[in-house]
């Protein structure tokens, strides 16, 4: 039987082999990414790629756990975290723990993401003193859409660097066991992860971060367009159309059933 990563596990890769890291929103993903991924998260995105919502702001926490209960079925190894959505924490810690307990019980999941700097920072403590691990997510934080004016790349102005670096080291100080990094400038997530002593895990950051992660179905080709900071280490929207585009195919000139898809009396 395999031990699934631990939380100490992820947390002791600090400046090691970098962390790989990619999202799952259910058991049919999390099986074929299990076998080479560190963390699994359940991300808030699945509102956008798998819902079609035009922001995170749409995923509610009885989603995020549904998705969180298929992808727990579907691994065994990984390290599997949850996000949490939005509105189901920032008003205060008690809301946040109720909300991470939930997650956390209900899914059987390892540890959750919040977005958010030194304004998150007192509900990171309260909940890693409870007993709910956190991991943290600064820079370009999604949920923030509106207050952003867009999905925004971070850090582009290096006055924004001093309150940026600030937000990733108040996070790790409150106790987070890991922080992504999203969509800052490369020298900026350089320093940030230099600066911590829990690993970053970079999107649109840094090679240098100590993990990377990406959306799984943006790396895969799923999209016909995907953010600049992914590579497409596959075609599998095109290899997935064409093969849905035989079965029409088939179906139509009666080509599909063949004699070996069809069944026959005993006699
Ligand atoms: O929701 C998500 O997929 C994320 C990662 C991209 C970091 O938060
Ligand atoms: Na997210």
């Amino acid at each position: 039987e395999t031990k699934r990563l631990s939380v100490p596990d992820i947390r002791a890769r600090k400046g090691g082999t970098p962390l790989v890291a990619l999202t799952a929103y259910s058991a049919l993903t999390a099986r074929l990414v299990d076998a080479h991924a560190d963390i699994l998260l359940v991300g808030d995105s699945l509102a956008m790629v798998e819902h079609g919502m035009d922001t995170t702001l749409g995923a509610t926490l009885d989603m995020m756990i549904l998705h969180g209960q298929s992808v727990m079925r579907g691994s065994a190894r990984a390290l599997v975290v949850v996000d949490l959505p939005f509105g189901t924490y920032e008003e205060s810690p008690q809301a946040a723990f109720r909300s991470a307990a939930r997650v956390l019980s209900e899914t059987g999941c390892s540890a959750v993401k919040l977005e958010g700097g030194a304004g998150m920072a007192e509900t990171i403590g309260f909940l890693a003193a409870r007993g709910i691990p956190v991991m943290a997510h600064i820079g370009l934080t999604p949920q923030s859409v509106m207050v952003l004016g867009g999905f925004r790349t971070q850090g582009r102005e290096r006055a924004e660097w001093e309150r940026i670096e600030a937000d990733a080291r108040a996070v790790a100080e409150a106790g987070a066991f890991a922080v992504v990094v999203e969509g800052v400038v490369e020298p900026l997530a350089e320093r940030i992860t230099a600066a911590l002593s829990v690993p970053t895990i970079g999107i649109g950051a840094s090679a240098r971060c100590d993990g990377q992660i990406l959306v799984l179905e943006d790396m895969l080709g799923f999209n016909p367009r995907v953010p600049r900071f992914v590579r497409r280490f596959g075609e599998v929207g095109a290899a997935i159309d064409k093969a849905v585009g035989d079965y029409a195919e088939a179906v139509r000139e009666r080509s599909f059933p063949g004699p070996d898809h069809v069944y026959q009396p005993k006699d």
